[in-house]
């Protein structure tokens, strides 16, 4: 059993959840539930791993071990039955890096690529820093629930889209697209010439009743046009070594994904990170088992309170995640004022949902990926600041 209700004191770690408090709110006297990491303890057998390799104190150049792909192999078969093959697999310094270099490799300025808002925002940032352009298929948010508007997704790929980057659980709405969606979506984009890159960073992480399935799993057709990037930076909270593993079935296009790769030099990786990714699809099944249990505890609670203490704000239940989107619009703020009223009167650090684009106006993410009694904390904060 794993203890996930230690309060670890995270301040004066070079934390960017803690430790750039005041450069993001102007004070550090709030509770920090924004960035996507976790509070808790990074496990045993990962720090363990890291520390054998400590002992022998030179950090020379370093490869990963032909283990590395094994373990992405082995862990994406047992825990997502989805059959890769070693060649299939390549490397990236972090998710979001891949998702640059996947922009870069895959197609030209000016070109248009779909993502799909409310969305994790570097994926318009990776677009339009690379200037090419964002093409937004808007999520349909009805009833408190979000889905995917196909119509519309056929209208942008049908104008020359190159590129769909899906989120998939989606952040920050945390849906888990079932396999009808997915196949839609693979429909459209293989009619289209659209290639998929699908961000399944959040695979891991899903709660009872909802299955993860891999874009790439869903048919031969599918995995041709299809690029997947995971990690264990967020399922074994390790964010900061900044190791992933990127999986192109296709030849060509992981040719050139590798090209920008070998470009920018960043190929071999870190030492300690790719140790760690290793180590934690080796040995971490049973450790995301008690995780996703206590997250999906913590989700439960948090989602009852807020029905029964704070009707007025709406919970979008995740299906996956630990992040949870919230709708405040009933409170008539406007999203200055919101933010404003949750640092100051509530003292509670969200991501203001603006940032993740079209219909993120009027809501927050909370992130509850922390000891169940600091999540209710903040929530009596929340209760408290609006009666
Ligand atoms: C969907 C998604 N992709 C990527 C990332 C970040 O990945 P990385 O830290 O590996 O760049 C996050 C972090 O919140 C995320 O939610």
């Amino acid at each position: 059993m794993y203890n996930f209700d230690e309060l670890i004191d995270r301040s004066g770690s070079h934390s960017v959840k803690y430790d750039l408090r005041e450069q993001i709110f102007g004070t550090d006297d709030l509770i920090p539930m924004w960035v996507a990491d976790m509070d808790f303890r990074t496990p045993p057998f990962i720090t363990e791993a890291i520390g054998k390799r400590l002992k022998h104190e030179i950090f020379g150049y370093s490869v990963r071990s032909s283990g590395f792909n094994e373990s992405v192999i082995q862990w994406l078969q047992s825990r997502h039955q989805w059959i890769t093959e070693n060649d299939w697999i390549t490397y990236s310094p972090g998710v979001v890096p891949a998702l640059s270099m996947l922009v870069l490799a895959l197609t030209s300025p000016g070109d248009k690529i779909i993502i799909q808002p409310p969305v994790y925002h570097p994926f318009k940032h990776v677009i339009t820093n690379n200037d090419r352009l964002p093409l937004l298929n808007r999520l349909i948010y009805s009833e408190g629930r979000y889905s995917i508007d196909f119509d519309d997704l056929k209208k942008k790929a049908g104008s020359g889209a190159k590129l769909l980057i899906l989120c998939n659980p989606h952040n920050p709405v945390g849906r888990v697209w079932k396999n009808d969606e997915l196949n839609e979506i693979a429909r459209i984009c293989i009619e289209n010439n659209v290639l998929v890159v699908s961000d399944e960073i959040h695979c891991d992480l899903v709660f009872p009743g909802n299955r993860h399935i891999p874009f790439a799993s869903i048919s031969p057709e599918a995995s041709e046009i299809s690029v997947t990037t995971i990690s264990t930076s967020k399922t074994f909270n390790i964010a900061g070594l900044h190791t992933s593993a990127i999986i192109i079935p296709d030849a060509g296009m992981r040719g050139k994904y590798n090209a920008v790769l070998d470009t920018l030099h960043v190929g071999y990786g870190n030492i300690f990170g790719n140790i760690a990714m290793e180590t934690a699809y080796k040995y971490g099944s049973d450790w995301v088992d008690e995780l996703v249990e206590y997250l999906y505890k913590n989700v439960r609670l948090a989602s009852s309170f807020i029905k029964q203490n704070i009707p007025e704000i709406l919970v979008i239940e995740p299906e996956a995640t630990y992040l949870m989107w919230l709708d405040f619009q009933n409170l008539g703020m406007n999203d200055k004022d919101l933010v404003n009223f949750l640092v100051t009167k509530a003292k509670l650090g969200f991501n203001d949902g603006c940032i993740f684009g079209p219909g993120g106006s009027g809501f927050q993410r909370l992130n509850f990926g922390c000891p169940l009694s600091v999540l209710m904390q903040a929530l009596e904060r929340l209760r408290n600041a609006i009666i």
